[in-house]
């Protein structure tokens, strides 16, 4: 598995290396596309956390924080899953960006809905958890 990752890694540092440079753009989601909710109960998370950390902690780093191994590389950088600019989207607009991707962050149209909605809610875990710990270090 480690080894996977590394390997992973490696092509995400020469796609990165080898792909232009270009200003970030806002990420437009369609009206339709934000309105839809999530369909699961927050007890998802806990199966969407595991996908988390099988596809997406490479780039987004093990927290949401997007600190991962490849993450250096991309340009765009992934932004800080946890921050209040990407916690305050709607789930349909992360349920949106995770099935097309752009640029460097791949499309997971390969995953099924239900995963893909089980990913927004680990994205929610990772930030009330951030919140959290961010609250109890004061
Ligand atoms: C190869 C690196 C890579 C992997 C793997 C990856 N991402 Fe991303 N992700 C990115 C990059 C880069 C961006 C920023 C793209 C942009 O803004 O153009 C991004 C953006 C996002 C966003 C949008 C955040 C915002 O700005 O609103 C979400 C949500 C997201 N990723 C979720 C995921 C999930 C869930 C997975 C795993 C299934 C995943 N990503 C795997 C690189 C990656």
């Amino acid at each position: 598995m480690r080894r996977v990752a590394h390997i992973f890694a490696l092509v995400v540092l020469v796609a990165g290396a080898l792909s232009p440079a270009r200003a970030e753009e806002p990420w437009r989601v369609p009206a339709s596309a934000r309105a839809r909710r999530n369909p699961l109960p927050s007890s998802a998370a806990a199966a969407g956390l595991t996908l988390f950390a099988a596809y997406c902690v490479q780039c987004h780093g093990a927290a949401g924080r997007g600190d991962g191994l490849a993450a250096a590389a991309l340009n765009p950088r992934p932004r800080d899953l946890t921050s209040p600019s990407v916690q305050g989207e709607f789930d349909g607009a992360l349920f949106f960006k995770i099935t097309r991707g752009r640029g460097a962050m791949p499309a997971w149209l390969w995953l099924s809905e239900r995963e893909r909605w089980a990913l927004v809610w680990a994205i929610r875990n990772l930030g009330s958890a951030s919140t959290h710990s961010e609250r109890c270090s004061k």
